[in-house]
């Protein structure tokens, strides 16, 4: 137990977080290291590739990964990718497509999202740009964290990214702040039970809670929306609002300026690590 609360300390310390070492700022480069660094002293066996897989990296059950291989071929969710194709292929009120109003024709983009807009002076989501296209042909934007129109849209459009690395850049001072902001809130202990979201996974990463695998945060941003069980979507600030709740806190709502920060260092730290819409979780 000793020995867990010093290498806790020492991890904690060096991402600059504790220990009064908060004036001491860290790159986001050098957070991205520190935590692969932890996680590779802990875990010397795993290769920082496998973390996309999330829990099924730490599985000591062989099968659970062949299941997962076996189930990804013949995905059940198949209805509502052709679902999400149909929504992106469709005009626009103004006659445009998707296509026509994102970067590359929508293609190859995911990873570059969030990103920090400078005019806007805020962290855009993919599904900020997704309503923004929108809104500028006339539409209604989608409700964020809306399974139905949101989620069923970008589980498709996302396809069109697989492959690519993900490509956050954290550039100039307000973006550097939108990144320590949405650092603050992972590395923040709130709630009744005095969690961070760094407690379960950078601590606990790879440790069992209850009958729960837990996951680390290398490589959990690069694989949205998840289907779990079957068909049911899941968008990832969805996911941070119901590990909010686990921790027995309030989240700020989805689309907030809270979460879009805490997406944006989030996905930073999966950065170089493959894109793939959508996956499979139990
Ligand atoms: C009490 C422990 C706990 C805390 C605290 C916690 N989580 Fe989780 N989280 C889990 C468990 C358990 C899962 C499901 C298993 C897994 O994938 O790790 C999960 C899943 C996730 C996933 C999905 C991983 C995937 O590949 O499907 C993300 C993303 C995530 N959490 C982010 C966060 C963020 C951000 C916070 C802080 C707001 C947070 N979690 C706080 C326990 C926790």
């Amino acid at each position: 137990m000793k020995q867990q609360i010093v290498k806790l300390l020492a991890g904690m310390a060096s991402l600059g977080i504790a220990l009064g070492a908060a004036s001491v700022q860290a790159s986001p480069e050098q957070d991205r290291q520190d935590l692969i660094q932890y996680y590779t002293a802990k875990y010397p066996n795993i290769k920082i590739e496998d973390y996309v897989y999330g829990t099924l990296a730490f599985d000591t059950d062989s099968k659970a990964r062949a299941q997962y291989d076996t189930i990804m071929q013949t995905p059940p969710y198949q209805a509502v990718l052709e679902k999400g194709k149909k929504m992106w292929d469709t005009p626009l009120r103004n006659g445009k497509t998707y296509a026509d109003c994102l970067p590359n024709g929508g293609r190859n983009i995911a990873g570059n999202y969030p990103y920090f807009d400078e005019k806007a002076g805020r962290v855009v989501t993919l599904a900020d740009a997704i309503n923004a296209c929108r809104v500028a042909a006339g539409e209604a934007a989608y409700k964020l964290g809306d399974a139905a129109t949101m989620g069923t849209l970008t589980a498709y459009m996302r396809t069109l990214s697989d492959g690519m690395l993900m490509n956050i850049k954290v550039e100039g001072p307000k973006a550097l702040a939108a990144y320590e902001d949405g650092k603050k809130t992972f590395f923040s202990r709130a709630g009744q039970l005095n969690f961070s979201c760094a407690t379960c996974h950078v601590q606990n990463a790879g440790l069992r809670l209850g009958s729960e695998l837990i996951s680390p945060a290398v490589g959990q941003a690069v694989h949205w929306p998840v289907f779990h069980g079957g068909d049911s979507l899941m968008q990832l600030q969805t996911r941070y609002a119901n590990c909010f709740k686990d921790m027995r806190h309030v989240s700020a709502p989805v689309g907030s300026a809270k979460l879009n920060n805490l997406e944006y260092f989030h996905s930073y730290l999966s950065n170089g690590l493959p894109t793939k819409a959508s996956v499979f979780r139990k």
